[in-house]
């Protein structure tokens, strides 16, 4: 790889051994996927911050690099393994929380936001079109590729924070023009009535296109959390960090459609409706919503729904600290928890340590089901938004 003298400088140990590591790592990632040089990032998203994931000799390796590492471009969290406030609320073990909140120091040592969400595009990590940016969380990197145009590779955790570290990452995949041209037409014949079809219609892709980029046709108009939903699905069940909607995401103007057609209709996200809808589930003992992360707008219709009323299931609405802070100071937090639900801030049901606490959960997303099955080997019902909400007040 071609790097500058500064990046000699920092590959060399001269400016320090947190970003000497941090080179050493990207480089290393250079050569692997043949990238030339290194490209400036103007944010980073880091992944890989709940303690459950990281264990302890990730934390070691967080507090050896914040030693003498510090970021040089706006640096955000994905998900933390509780809320980092009102951790006890949600059942945490004392000695988890103590050990996450080390891994918090630690990031906030670096000079890290530590604001822990999913959805950092909806909290101030705003690229622009056409920005570098090096973002882990696989949802995130749908939405900043797909809808906001900027360009990032799936990091890895370690890869994104050696890019923060550094302010670079290595020029490969999405960040050049010609791996992010679609491959696949994608021509949907239906209506999306709901915020969970998007993701329905994310998976139903996903399965028939097996990691192409596609170019979707047939979606008259999507709303952000529409589209936050939808790209969560893609990437999850495809590993896709790039999508193109016809009218839509802005990208989608520069390319013909490829020849290559799939057709899609209604019956195949009614198929798959029956795919996250596990048979033989005596009763749901868990709810939640808010994978991706949930917005103020989300917030708000759950609170109208929840207004003087009980739940009488454990409802967690997960979501980012900023819109909790908005949530609490108009009293949307009062109204949801007066009603016995829960704004978990910081967490969401997959990094949160819960396996074996619940048996059943119900959700209206198509991410979240995917991993309640596999890591926490929960039974999911999907579901719409409002029957999610109405499924924790049953
Ligand atoms: Fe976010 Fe957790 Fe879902 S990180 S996308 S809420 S699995």
């Amino acid at each position: 790889m071609e790097l500058t003298v500064e990046e000699k400088e920092m590959l060399e140990g001269k400016q320090g051994r947190a970003v000497q590591k941090a080179m050493e790592i990207l480089v290393t990632l250079g050569e692997i996927y043949n990238a030339n040089k290194m490209v400036k990032v103007r944010s980073v998203q880091i992944s890989g911050v709940s303690y459950a994931n990281l264990g302890s000799p990730g934390l070691d390796f967080l507090r050896k690099l914040s030693e003498d590492g510090k970021v040089r471009v706006l640096t955000t969290l994905n998900p933390a393994g509780m809320d980092l406030e009102e951790w006890e609320k949600l059942g945490i073990p004392k000695d988890f929380a103590e050990k996450q909140l080390e891994v918090i120091d630690a990031f906030k040592a670096m000079g890290i936001i530590t604001t822990a969400t999913c959805t950092p595009y909806l909290v101030g990590n705003v690229p622009h079109y056409g920005d570098h940016v090096a973002w882990a969380e696989s949802s995130a990197v749908a939405f900043a590729n797909s809808v906001i145009g900027a360009r990032t590779n799936r990091e890895g955790g370690p890869s994104a924070l050696a890019a923060a570290l550094t302010g670079r990452t290595p020029m490969y995949g999405l960040h050049l023009e010609e791996n992010r041209v679609p491959e696949v037409t994608v021509n949907f014949e239906g209506k999306l009535r709901n915020i969970f079809e998007f993701g329905v219609l994310g998976k139903a892709i996903a399965e028939k296109t097996k990691g192409k980029i596609v170019y979707i046709r047939g979606i008259e108009k999507a709303s952000v959390d529409e589209l936050k939903s939808f790209g969560a699905s893609l990437a999850t069940y495809a590993g896709i960090g790039i999508y193109h909607m016809e009218n839509i995401t802005p990208e989608a103007i520069k390319y013909e459609p490829p020849k290559n057609n799939l057709y899609l209709s209604q019956d195949d996200i009614n198929s798959q409706l029956d795919s996250l809808r596990d048979e033989n589930v005596e009763e749901i003992d868990f709810v939640t919503i808010g994978c991706p992360h949930a917005s103020l707008e989300e917030i708000i219709k759950i609170a109208d729904m929840l207004q003087g009323k009980k739940v009488t299931k454990e409802f967690w609405i997960t979501t980012s600290r900023p819109i909790k802070t908005i949530a609490d100071k108009v009293g949307l937090t009062k109204i949801i928890e007066e009603a016995g639900a829960k704004i978990a801030a910081d967490t969401c049901c997959v990094v949160a340590p819960i396996k074996g606490r619940f048996k059943a959960m119900a959700t209206n997303s198509a991410k979240a089901c995917y991993y309640a099955k596999a890591r926490n080997n929960f039974k999911v019902r999907i579901m719409s938004f409002e029957e999610t909400v109405m499924e924790a007040l049953k």
